[in-house]
């Protein structure tokens, strides 16, 4: 590996830890989460330049509360605990940590008595987001109070061995100041902060050379950001020898076929096939409406048709995907370590068993980290800005079983949203817009006819990274037009509604 700078971030089960890992890289250091059950030959090998202990909904008291590999304490590296975190450091160092008796929640104001470590150059008193059960009572041994809030310790420190802990979460929006503090942090591990997008190219150029060889190589490519992305940063690596087959499996949107190959062919300097393999997707489809098995399917028909086009042009050893960071994170979530919400195509479904070896150049990346990637690299803003589009593609967006109509009767509903989100300007703003079919009918009157036709649902989410959504309030007139096409203009439908559900509770896309 190279001489990358990373930050570990050990993860017990906060809904926050992910913003700890974006705020690290936003200082431009490489950050890593991992379960916080990971063995300790895991977290060696890494070398980290400082550990982060994140916070979780669980209690330093309870019987099978969540600890580290004890050796973690000793790592001649800063640490940082956060929250859960800060508890656990507390109860290691032998401190007197309180069962608590309710869970502070909220804004608090903290009060700074520390001018080092992770207060430095920051003012006396700043506003804080609290969200604690159990609270430090006593400081263990070498550990001094470095903040406090009126009902609590806010922060501790021993800067003589590099322990620090922070009672409240600076990774979230509501402290203000949390930022400046995680930088802090990464200047105390001795970071170069030296983590960009121009270096990452640089890096993952290199690395993609050395493990390529001289082998040739195939990508799945989509047209949309992650996969033009990742073609064209191993095609930077090893030039003609990569691939990019783009496959229509029969759920693309409305005419993506030839416009996908058509721009791609125009704007990217990528070998390009197109593969029309819509018919082998639908039978396997058919009769088929649990999610699961729609996702699993597609992504073992995606592999089988990499396969064959690999045979066709002799020794391919590598499959490039753009398989992104929240697809693979293993976190910690309070339903277990091994809650599976989705699989998704380019990680979950896929076969057990493939000839081909993947590389996932941007496995490490978010989505706007990815964006910043593709600037870097000069891709032209249609392939950048685009709105992301789902793998298994419209087949999760056919509640119920696909079938080639069905398909048809959803690309017409979802040009017409696609036009009227374009048309109002509103699209750059939009994470996704999109229609979904619904598995019910329901009884209409057109002209002096009864009509009994199925449901379109318009679905449009603010997002950063998909990890979370809003649903957008989209102006009455924009929902007035959409309805009023779809029902007027796709034979089928006589009812529109609009989806208000954020995520969490609800996903983005409907299966
Ligand atoms: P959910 O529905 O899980 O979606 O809230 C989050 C984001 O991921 C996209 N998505 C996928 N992307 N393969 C992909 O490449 C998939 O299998 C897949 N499933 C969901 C979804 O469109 C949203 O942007």
């Amino acid at each position: 590996m190279s001489d990358r700078e990373v930050i570990l971030i050990l993860d017990f089960g906060s809904q926050y830890t992910q913003l700890i890992a974006r705020r690290i890289r936003e200082a431009r250091v490489f950050s890593e989460i991992l379960p916080y059950h990971t063995a300790w030959s895991e977290i060696e090998k890494r070398h980290p330049k400082g550990v982060i202990l994140s916070g979780g909904p669980r209690s330093v008291f309870e019987a099978d509360a969540p600890h580290p590999d004890r050796r973690i304490y000793d790592l001649p590296v800063p640490l940082l605990g956060i929250c859960y975190g800060m508890q656990l450091l507390a109860y290691h160092f032998g401190g007197r940590v309180q069962p608590a008796t309710e869970r502070e929640y909220g804004k608090a104001q903290l009060e700074a008595v520390s001018e080092k470590g992770l207060f430095r150059s920051l003012p006396s008193s700043m506003q804080v987001w609290m969200s604690h059960g159990d609270r430090i009572e006593e400081l263990p041994p070498g550990f001094h109070l470095a903040a406090s809030t009126p009902n609590a310790l806010g922060a501790m420190e021993d800067t003589d061995r590099d322990r620090y802990g922070l009672q409240f979460h600076p990774e979230v929006v509501h402290t203000p100041q949390g930022d400046r503090i995680l930088e802090n942090f990464v200047e105390i591990c001795g970071c170069r902060r030296k983590w960009t997008p121009a270096s990452f190219v640089e890096e993952t150029v290199r690395q993609i050379r050395l493990q390529v060889g001289e082998e040739q190589a195939l990508c799945g490519l989509s047209g949309g950001v992650d996969s033009t992305v990742a073609a064209s940063l191993v095609e930077r690596g090893i030039g003609d020898r990569l691939t990019c087959i783009f496959v229509d499996n029969g759920l693309l949107r409305k005419g993506e076929f030839d416009d996908v190959l058509t721009t791609t062919r125009e704007r990217l300097d990528l070998n390009m096939v197109g593969v029309r393999a819509g018919d082998r997707f639908l039978r396997r489809l058919q009769g088929v409406d649990d999610p699961e098995r729609k996702r699993k399917i597609i992504g073992e028909e995606f592999i089988r048709v990499f396969e064959a086009e690999a045979q066709k042009l002799g020794e391919v050893r590598f499959l490039v995907q753009g398989t992104l960071y929240p697809d693979v994170i293993e976190s910690v979530s309070v339903r277990g370590p091994s809650a599976v919400i989705k699989s998704h195509h380019n990680v979950g479904g896929l076969p057990e068993k493939m000839d081909l070896e993947l590389i996932e150049p941007l496995r490490e990346l978010f989505k706007d980290e990815v964006r910043k990637v593709g600037q870097e690299l000069n891709l032209a803003e249609e392939f950048i800005a685009r709105q992301p589009f789902p793998g298994p593609g419209l087949a999760v967006r056919i509640l119920g079983p696909v079938t080639k109509e069905r398909v048809t009767l959803l690309q017409e509903a979802d040009f017409i949203v696609d036009e009227e989100i374009r048309a109002a300007g509103l699209y750059d703003q939009i994470w996704q817009s999109f229609a979904v079919l619904l598995p019910v009918k329901s009884v209409g009157v057109m002209g002096d006819d009864r009509t009994y036709e199925d449901v379109i649902a318009v679905r449009a989410v603010y997002s950063v990274d998909g990890m979370t959504a809003d649903w957008v309030p989209l102006p009455q007139e924009v929902l007035g037009r959409i309805s009023n096409r779809i029902v007027n203009e796709v034979h089928g439908i006589n009812r529109v509604v609009y989806d208000i559900t954020s995520k969490p509770p609800g996903t983005i896309e409907w299966e």
